[in-house]
């Protein structure tokens, strides 16, 4: 959602700049743009389309200097354009301002600005930032105090960075609800929404927290709240590293974070493991209080709210806590009615989308304790949150998600089951025997990938149709929901999941020749009610494409494609259906050619509401 990036330093501040917006675009990619000072003079660059579109741009006409700000976007206000792409001028064209965010009373700001003759020339709410900042400038207040002025008339959520002709070798930075770290090197600062755009440059690195200013220069940063006092630096040290967050030999980050989910799980174990006994060692949260616990509200987005749906079973299946989910932009603005016994639970890969993050606050204002599911600890989920626990999926860049689900899903379970033990509702022997069935998972998870041959083939049929059907039931309805997801946000083609029970309920009407039906149909007790499903859509002459557990003889003489899983625990099933399903979308996006991490108007982060 908008990454924004700032450096000052020995480097090429272009190719620095560049760099760190291609780690960035996973925020979006709908117009890049910078701006450098080289000495006291200001030049900025924009293009429509991906930081490709700007790299090339900067070929023909690059810049030099040693202070510059760069913003890769995603469309909010106003289309994307090269008018609309940032940085945004004031109408002298000496300050230039990136922002990730909204500022909601941008409208009134602007009339304001416009009755006093400052002229607008984008359809953006950023535009007002330099044209404020020139109005405090001119009528005579420093700086820093024309820069304070104009994020006190800001309303809404924002990062943003600014360069001036006037502010030689400084970067002038903010934040209010969206992410913004500073970062040092050698004799050098950066600024970004993100770490994996300040690494390899970056060793350390600061968190900024909402309503702090100041600035960087090459001596140094400067942090400040609102008030003008002081903010100590909290430096910490930056771990990660740039293959981390490279796709290597894959080609793309999606199909790399695909294939991560064995090790990722094995790192998990790790930690969370030791004998048969499961561990949260960062959640802050006591067994007694845990033990309390009688209700669990989930709210999240997408993906997450997926998980979260499996999670529900989880928790009602080995904890005996009652469980509900809903779409945090619902949740929110809903009264859910909450006792003293519940917990609200945010699940997040990123700890930053801004409806969850809402529900966070709005469960907060009504005293209600939160606990959040988090793959960025360093996040501002993380920080509001009563307690959390740490996916610890590693950082995860493609725009569809896939290791952070299953490590979702996974540390639900976990939780599920260490909840059970706690209040000594779960059977010491089924404990271990579900813990057996997850140890066994990376082996089988990996076994799955090597069957993405016969995907492939399956993609190429997928390919040419409109629309996609997945069915599933119990802890494999929300798997439906996740796949047909995965379809349609990277390869577009229209797809819905749907509990199975409730296919004859309506969704049987759009099966045809022409639209395929996913049957997700592992062994369990569900099993033959997938049958019934699959009968159903077969008579309606749907094209069958099931997911069974290996050696299914029955349904493979059904379907006119399958994939199968190994056996395993139905409850765990969710976490071997996913590879399948993610391949598949995968696969078919490629067959459709179609740019995996950079699906069309989607972006990782949602920052905005
Ligand atoms: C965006 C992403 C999804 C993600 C959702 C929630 O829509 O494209 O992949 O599931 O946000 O993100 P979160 O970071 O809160 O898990």
């Amino acid at each position: 959602m908008c990454g924004i990036v700032g450096y000052i330093g020995p480097k090429s501040v272009e190719s620095v700049l560049i760099n760190g917006l291609k780690k960035l675009e996973y925020r979006g990619y709908d117009s890049a743009g910078m701006a450098v000072l080289d000495g006291a003079e200001l030049s900025t660059r924009k293009a429509l389309g991906k930081i490709a579109e700007l790299e090339k741009q900067l070929k023909g006409q690059p810049v030099d200097g040693t202070t510059g700000i760069a913003h890769t976007r995603w469309a909010t206000h106003g289309e994307p354009s090269t008018i609309n792409a940032h940085p945004h001028l004031n109408n002298e064209r000496n300050i230039a301002v990136v922002h990730n965010g909204i500022f909601e009373n941008y409208a009134k700001l602007k009339a304001e600005l416009m009755d006093d003759g400052y002229v607008f020339v984008s359809e953006t709410d950023t535009e007002v930032a330099p044209h404020l900042l020139e109005k405090y400038i001119d009528e005579g207040f420093s700086l820093d105090e024309a820069f304070v002025r104009m994020l006190k008339r800001l309303e809404g959520q924002y990062a943003i960075a600014c360069i001036s002709e006037k502010m030689e070798k400084k970067i002038y930075f903010a934040r209010k609800g969206s992410p913004l770290i500073l970062a040092r090197g050698n004799n050098e600062y950066l600024l970004a929404s993100d770490i994996p755009a300040v690494i390899p440059i970056a060793h350390e690195a600061i968190y900024l927290e909402d309503e702090q200013w100041g600035y960087i220069t090459e001596q140094g940063v400067s942090i400040f709240n609102l008030a003008g006092a002081v903010v100590e630096p909290q430096w910490q040290s930056v771990s990660l590293k740039e293959e981390d967050v490279d796709k290597g030999d894959f080609e793309y980050l999606m199909l790399k974070e695909i294939y991560e989910q064995p090790d990722v799980f094995e790192r998990i174990f790790k930690e969370r493991i030791d004998d048969s006994f499961i561990h949260f060692p960062e959640l802050k949260f006591g067994k007694e209080y845990l033990a309390r616990v009688g209700r669990m509200l989930i709210q999240a987005c997408g993906t997450s709210l997926n998980a979260g749906m499996i999670g529900r079973m989880y928790l009602e299946q080995y904890a005996h806590i009652s469980a509900e989910t809903d779409y945090s932009s619902e949740w929110r603005y809903r009264n859910p009615l909450a006792s003293g016994d519940s917990l609200v639970v945010g699940i997040s890969q990123s700890g930053e989308t801004a409806d969850t993050l809402a529900g966070v606050r709005e469960a907060k204002a009504k005293f209600m304790r939160v606990l959040s599911f988090l793959n960025n600890i360093n996040s501002t989920m993380a920080r509001e949150s009563d307690a959390m626990i740490h996916l610890m999926a590693g950082p995860e860049i493609g725009v569809a998600s896939t290791k952070a689900f299953t490590a979702q899903v996974l540390n639900l379970l976990f939780f599920s089951l260490y909840v059970g033990s706690i209040k000594w509702l779960l059977p010491a022997e089924e404990r271990r025997e579900v813990l057996k069935e997850i140890l066994a998972l990376p082996e089988k998870m990996r076994k799955i990938l090597k069957s993405h041959e016969q995907i492939k083939q399956i993609a190429e049929y997928l390919k040419d149709k409109n629309d996609t059907i997945f069915l599933g039931r119990t802890y494999n309805y929300p798997s439906a929901l996740e796949g047909a997801l995965k379809l349609k946000e990277i390869s577009y083609i229209h797809a819905s999941g749907y509990a199975g029970g409730e296919f004859k309920h309506g969704p049987l009407a759009l099966v045809s020749d022409n639209v395929p039906v996913v049957i997700i149909a592992p062994q369990g007790e569900i099993r033959t009610k997938m049958i019934s499903n699959l009968k159903e859509a077969q008579s309606r002459k749907g094209t069958i494409i099931s997911i069974i557990t290996e050696g299914d003889e029955e349904i493979k003489k059904e379907s006119d494609y399958f994939v199968e899983i190994p056996p395993c625990l139905e409850s765990i099933s969710p976490l071997l259906v996913a590879i399948p399903l993610q391949l598949l979308a995968y696969y078919t996006a490629i067959a459709r050619g179609c740019d995996v991490d950079r699906p069309r108007n989607l972006a990782k982060s949602v920052t905005v509401e």
